[in-house]
């Protein structure tokens, strides 16, 4: 394991190195950020969004929770939603989980953590309303896989939900959810084939979806 010291010498480093390819880089952003898109992930530390994307600092903004949740009480997710929505005006607001997810695998297996479990309950919320679908898995492993998918589903429904989203499209303001999924065996992403940009859309394209995952 590295030292937090190696990780302030990596810094200079990267800053360096990033300075050297684009002198102005620093100072352009230091002036404004104008990210295109919105993050939702889940924090585990396998899945780097900018990183997985290939975008540099400024075009992205983040929010990262334990098996990438969006609860309507969860005022820290509304935060950033509405700052980037109304503020920095993104157009793309992408969910993205990833299977061998931590949180999904403690919810579908009922593992008492601690205070997480409260947390979790989200997940268990999906998986009980898809209870019959991932009871015809054939193994843990299928339905664990599914669990993370459908989860992925239901929180795009939740962003797609929430007052700012609907204000925003009320407006006439361009903005597309999106449902994706990150393998962290091969490092790809994979689309779930979920993109809602009204909410007259909204029940089809989850309908869809849930038809067409594993
Ligand atoms: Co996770």
């Amino acid at each position: 394991m590295r030292t937090v010291e190696e990780l302030l010498v990596n810094n200079r480093v990267w800053a360096a190195t990033v300075t050297t390819q684009d002198p102005g880089f620093f100072q352009r952003l230091a002036n404004q950020q104008t990210p295109s898109y919105l993050w939702i992930g889940c924090s585990d530390s396998r899945v780097p969004s900018t990183q997985l994307v290939g975008l540099p600092p400024g075009e992205m903004f983040v929010h990262r929770n334990v098996a990438n949740i969006v609860a309507h009480t969860d005022f820290n997710c509304l935060a950033v939603l509405q700052y980037a929505v109304e503020v920095l005006h993104v157009q793309h607001i992408i969910v993205c989980g990833h299977y061998r997810c931590g949180g999904i695998h403690a919810a579908l297996h009922g593992h008492h953590l601690g205070l997480i479990d409260n947390w979790l309950q989200h997940v268990q919320d999906v998986r009980r309303k898809h209870a019959l679908r991932l009871a015809v898995c054939r193994d843990t492993a299928t339905e664990e896989h599914l669990l993370c998918e459908l989860n992925v589903i239901e929180q795009v429904v939740n962003v797609s939900q929430t007052t700012i989203v609907q204000q925003a499209w009320l407006r006439g303001q361009q903005l597309t959810v999106y449902g994706w999924i990150y393998d962290v065996e091969d490092g790809l992403l994979r689309d779930l084939q979920i993109r809602v940009s009204s909410l007259a859309t909204l029940d089809v394209q989850y309908a869809r979806a849930v038809a067409l995952v594993s």
